[in-house]
């Protein structure tokens, strides 16, 4: 028996201002889908973009649904739109926010596990390394360069090829 030890790796900012243009402007788009979200049950908020390859910008929201499995994360909502909008154009960014009814969302939101595992999907359709930026409604940012800094030992395709 060994023993592995994975590292996996996140930046975090302490204020909006400390982002470079580009990041900051996707988390207010994310901050503006709050206000869309469909969320009467969990009255938890949330707002998604995501910053295509050719400069497009694509938002979603949660949107939830009285058989409570039925309902879908706005990071799904919004990565699903853009794939069937624009199959072919890489996804750079995907940048998170939300705002709850009756508590002040100071701290990131970090995605579900589904929303990951999509992540990965996406990331591995195109080759290329997903940016996370993550945010409650204030405080401080998350930003994670790579969906395998936050689904470590994730299923890979060639697993089906061997
Ligand atoms: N939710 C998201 O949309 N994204 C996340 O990253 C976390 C959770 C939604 C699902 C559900 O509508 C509500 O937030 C509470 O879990």
């Amino acid at each position: 028996m060994k023993k592995i030890n994975l590292t996996i790796s996140f930046q975090e900012y302490d204020s909006i201002e400390e982002l470079n243009i580009e990041d900051r402007s996707l988390l207010e788009y994310a901050r503006k889908a709050i206000k869309s979200a469909y969320a009467p049950y969990s009255t938890y908020h949330v707002g998604a973009a995501v910053l295509l390859d050719n400069g497009k910008i694509i938002t979603g929201n949660n949107q939830e649904n009285v058989a409570y499995p039925s309902g879908i994360c706005a990071e799904r909502v919004a990565l699903f739109y853009a794939s069937s909008q624009y199959p072919d154009v890489p996804v750079k960014s995907i940048a998170i926010s939300a705002k709850a009814r009756d508590f002040n969302v100071n701290t990131p939101v970090t995605p579900c596990g589904s929303c990951r595992q999509v992540m990965a999907e996406t990331e591995n359709r195109f080759q290329n390394n997903l940016r996370l930026i993550m945010r409650g409604e204030n405080g401080k940012i998350n930003i994670i360069e790579g969906v395998k800094n936050i689904l470590p030992l994730m299923f890979r395709a060639e697993e089906l090829k061997k």
